[in-house]
């Protein structure tokens, strides 16, 4: 009797030892490693640390400030964007750790200038192609693919011209020269275009695709780790450093003609439309990208013996559930793309019809967007 009091207490002892370890080890651990050039990264870094609370652990370190990725169950690698990719450093440390990466729960985010995923870049001697946000994780996504990030973000950033290296101040010179729709830092000694609500959005998700915990909704009070009374030009306080780009555009210039605007819905839904749209008008729709936020195709067709191309990108943005954004950009002359005018015209009709426009450019609240599909 005695002996089995004695081994009913001894199991009880381990097992009350044993029970708060157990559950210190299901709370899982994290790392969050980003790599910065001017710092605006940096701060990100800790308000996304702060969104997923001090409860949550969670390192931030620094690329050159991590030794192992042992202790850790998920890893949130953050970069600045260079030359339309997270910066070399973070291609060499996810090359070099990638079997180790592979093994645990990824997201990846980026800070950077062009926050738009419906944008096309076209410059001298390269293709047109996507740009900005989340299209400038596709390439070190798609050359890792052991590592499947549950969690990606491309939130925009902040630049600050008068503190550029001499380097980075003619690479953004020469830029602002060859874009064919102006640079929206033009005039401007601090420009940002971070969307406050996508950094939100992406912590609530690493708290409930990877920890498993409810979306914070009281995220506003954390602002402050981005936001500051830095102006954005200190010479002429009318300037503002963010302005949001509208969800509906229209311009037409020698250089292009461009359409943007938004309609409730899918994206599946969306390239249902433009493929009728394109069975319609006879025109050959060429996929050129596939994400889960995007697609790029080039519409093509003849007019009047000239084969030309119109630049089409559907997208959904995080901060604006519900609805796609979609772009058409067609880059021939004036006169030689009258044809592709009246195309995109159609396609809008399509687009727009049944009450999918969404007019204006009323933005959604952080709390409308959190509760989406609720
Ligand atoms: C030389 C240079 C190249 C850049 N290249 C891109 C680019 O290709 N695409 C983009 O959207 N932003 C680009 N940016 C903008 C930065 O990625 C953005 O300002 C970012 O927020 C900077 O982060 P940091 O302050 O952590 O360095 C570039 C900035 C510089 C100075």
């Amino acid at each position: 009797m005695k002996r089995r009091i004695r081994i009913i207490g001894i199991f009880l002892i381990v097992a009350m030892l044993a029970l708060p370890s157990f559950s210190h080890a299901k709370a899982k651990k994290g790392l969050l490693v980003y790599d910065t050039g001017y710092g605006s990264t940096s701060e990100v870094a800790y308000w996304i640390k702060a969104i997923i609370g001090v409860e949550n652990h969670l390192d931030v370190k620094r690329l050159a400030q991590v030794l192992t990725l042992k202790p850790y169950d998920y890893v949130i690698i953050g970069s600045h964007t260079r030359n339309e990719k997270p910066s070399e450093a973070t291609y060499k440390f996810v090359e070099t750790n990638q079997n180790e990466l592979a093994k645990k729960e990824i997201a990846y985010f980026l800070t950077c200038g062009d926050n738009d995923e419906t944008m096309i870049l076209k410059t001298p001697g390269s293709e047109p192609h996507t740009i900005a946000g989340r299209n400038y994780l596709l390439d070190i996504i798609e050359k890792f693919p052991t590592i499947k990030p549950v969690v990606i973000g491309g939130f925009g950033g902040r630049q600050v011209a008068p503190t550029l290296g001499t380097k980075d101040s003619l690479f953004m010179w020469l830029l602002s020269k060859l874009a064919k729709e102006g640079v929206p830092w033009e005039g401007l000694d601090i420009w940002e275009s971070l969307i406050i609500e996508r950094v939100e959005v992406f912590a609530n998700e690493i708290r409930t695709k990877i920890l498993g915990i409810p979306p914070r909704k009281d995220v506003e009070k954390y602002r402050g780790y981005w936001t500051s009374l830095q102006p954005a030009n200190l010479k002429d306080p009318t300037k503002v450093k963010f302005k949001p780009k509208p969800f509906n555009e229209h311009h037409s210039t020698d250089r292009i003609f461009f359409t943007r605007s938004r309609i409730k819905g899918s994206l599946d839904e969306a390239i249902a439309l433009l493929k009728t749209w394109s069975t319609q008008t006879g025109i050959d729709l060429r996929e050129q990208q596939k994400s889960s936020f995007n697609v790029y195709y080039q519409a093509v067709k003849t007019y009047d013996g000239n084969e030309l191309t119109t630049n089409v990108v559907a997208a959904t943005f995080p901060e604006d559930p519900g609805n796609v954004h979609i772009s058409f950009r067609s880059y021939d002359k004036p006169d030689e793309r009258k044809g592709a005018e009246e195309d995109i015209t159609k396609a809008e009709t399509i687009l727009w019809a049944e009450g999918r426009k969404v007019e204006g450019e009323k933005r959604q609240t952080i709390s409308e967007i959190l509760s989406y599909g609720e």
